[in-house]
C-alpha cells in the first residue's frame, strides 16, 4: 500500500516504518518534514525514499499551510498518511480530508497527557504506567480514536529522558504493528471508533 510519512524531528518512529516496510506491505512515497533540520529527512534519503521540506513559517496562515501540505500530499495518491512525530497543529478541513486514512502515534496512554512535554507530566502526576498511544486523527487534538496502546512501568528513579526512551522503544513495535493491520485493510474508522476485523476498539 502506498504511504507517505509526515516527520518532524529525529524520525526513529520513520526509521522503524522504513525497517519493517516489506513486512508491513507500505511503499513508502514520500517523507515531508515542516522542519528542515529534522534528522529524519537523512534517514529517508539513506533509504532512497523521496523527500519534501515545507516550512510552516513561510505561509501566512495555518489553512494556507495546510492546503500546500495536502496538495503535496496528494501528488503521490497515498491511501495511509503517516504522522511519526509530526508537530504540527492541523486544520479540521485538513484532518476531514484525510479522516480514515491518517494514523498518529502519540508519547502518551491517551486520553491522558495530550500535548507536549508528556513524560514530564506523566511523572509529576505519579502515574505508575506510561507509553504510547496510535490514533486515528480527527479535528480533536490527540483526541482521535484509539487504535492501539503500548505501557512501560515508570520506575522509581526515572526521568522525563529515561521514561521517554523506553516509550520509544514501544513505539518502535507498536507504530508497525498497528500500520501492518492498516495495509491489510483489518482496520477502519467507523464514525467515532476504530475497528479491527470488523470489532470494536
Ligand atoms: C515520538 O515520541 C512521538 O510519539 C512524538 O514525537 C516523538 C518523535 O520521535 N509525537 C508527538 O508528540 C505527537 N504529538 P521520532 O522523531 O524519533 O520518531
Amino acid at each position: 500500500m502506498k504511504g507517505v510519512v509526515l516527520i518532524s524531528g529525529s524520525g526513529s518512529n520513520l526509521q522503524s516504518i522504513i525497517d519493517n516496510a516489506s513486512v508491513i506491505e507500505l511503499n513508502i512515497e514520500a517523507v515531508i518534514s515542516n522542519n528542515s533540520n529534522a534528522y529524519g529527512l537523512q534517514r529517508a534519503q539513506k533509504s532512497n525514499i523521496p523527500t519534501h521540506i515545507i516550512e510552516h513559517q513561510s505561509f501566512a496562515s495555518r489553512a494556507q499551510f495546510d492546503q500546500n501540505l495536502s496538495q503535496l500530499i496528494d501528488q503521490y495518491t497515498p491511501e495511509i498518511i503517516i504522522l511519526a512525530g509530526f508537530m504540527r497543529i492541523l486544520t479540521a478541513e485538513f484532518t476531514q480530508k484525510y479522516a480514515g486514512k491518517m494514523l498518529n502515534i502519540h508519547p502518551s496512554l491517551l486520553p491522558k497527557f495530550q500535548g507536549l512535554n508528556t513524560h514530564q507530566r506523566a511523572l509529576d502526576a505519579g502515574e505508575k504506567h506510561h507509553g504510547a498511544s496510535v490514533h486515528f486523527v480527527t479535528s480533536e487534538l490527540d483526541g482521535g480514536p484509539i487504535i492501539a496502546q503500548s505501557s512501560v512501568d515508570i520506575l522509581a528513579n526515572d526521568s522525563a529522558k529515561s521514561l521517554a526512551k523506553r516509550v520509544l522503544i514501544e513505539e518502535h513495535k507498536l507504530f508497525p504493528k498497528v500500520i501492518h493491520w492498516y495495509t491489510q485493510g483489518r482496520l477502519t474508522l467507523n464514525h467515532h471508533h476504530a475497528t479491527l476485523d470488523g470489532q470494536k476498539l
